[in-house]
């Protein structure tokens, strides 16, 4: 007889019951998608939803001001400052530090030199695998976090000169991150759906949440799909998925 192995309950109404009762405990989930397909919503609700059962939980942001995330985030009825104020929910901005103020102080400036162009508008460096986990190693050790969403992988710089390289940055960097012992969420945007990605590999498991125009009803349809689950029996069909107060809950098959 298999022993039951306890589960990490997400708090996304309906999804738990597709992945036999939810994440495996300290493992890592990719949850992939286009942008405004419901990643940051997911992330936090699942964030929210241990915060209540007194497990703390940290959101890193690499991709837009934690402001922007708490603010956004603040419509649903999670609660977010009511949970931040019990520290059970922890916001912390990862994103590139050097000052943004480039634009005001450049828009009056026209020029028909490419090149200064792009210095003019360049944009700061991401920070490299290296900085961003000493940093989220800092924060899960300070806030105790049982939880960890980092939003998102897209936003670190793997660059190097070989994707092969690439690759390894990549490999190493969620190692590492699940030897914090975290049940962990990495974000990521979803570049192609039908090319597999090295982080899907060494995921523990992999989620899309697809948000697709409907060509026969000219409407954007919105779903989630368990692509990969180790360990886990789980479901692999394209589900509707909704918005509400609540947070994403998830409905019938496609
Ligand atoms: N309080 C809310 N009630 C209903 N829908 C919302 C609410 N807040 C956001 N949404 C919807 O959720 C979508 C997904 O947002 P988000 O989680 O930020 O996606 P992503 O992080 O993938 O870009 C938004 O495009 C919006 O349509
Ligand atoms: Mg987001």
């Amino acid at each position: 007889m298999v022993e039951q192995r306890k589960r990490v309950t997400t708090g996304i109404h309906g999804f738990d019951g597709l992945i036999q009762g939810g994440f495996l405990p300290g493992r890592v989930y990719l949850v992939s998608g286009p942008p405004g397909s419901g990643k940051t919503t997911f992330g936090v609700q699942f964030l929210a939803h241990g915060g209540i059962k007194g497990e703390p939980g940290l959101y890193i942001t690499l991709s837009e001001p934690a402001e922007t995330i708490m603010d956004d985030m603040s419509n649903y009825s999670f609660n977010i400052f009511g949970l931040m104020k019990l520290e059970k929910l922890q916001f912390v901005d990862l994103g590139p530090t050097m000052a943004y103020n480039y634009l005001e102080s450049g828009q009056n400036i026209i020029t028909t030199d490419y090149q200064a162009q792009i210095e003019l508008s360049s944009e700061p460096e991401p920070p490299t695998p290296a900085s961003v986990f000493k940093e989220i190693h800092k924060y899960v050790t300070k806030y105790k976090a049982k939880r960890l969403v980092i939003d998102s992988l897209s936003s670190i710089r793997f660059t190097a000169e070989h994707p092969a390289a690439e690759e390894k940055s990549i490999t190493h960097f969620i190692r590492n991150i699940k030897n914090l012992g975290c049940t962990t969420i990495i974000l990521s945007e979803m570049t192609n759906p039908h090319s597999y990605t090295v982080e899907q590999f060494v995921s523990n498991g992999v989620i899309f949440l697809h948000n697709f125009l409907d060509e026969e009803s000219n409407t954007m349809k919105r779903a989630i799909q368990v692509i990969k689950m180790r360990g886990t029996k789980h479901d692999c069909d394209m589900r509707r998925i909704e918005f509400g107060d609540a947070g994403l809950s998830v409905l019938n098959k496609m």
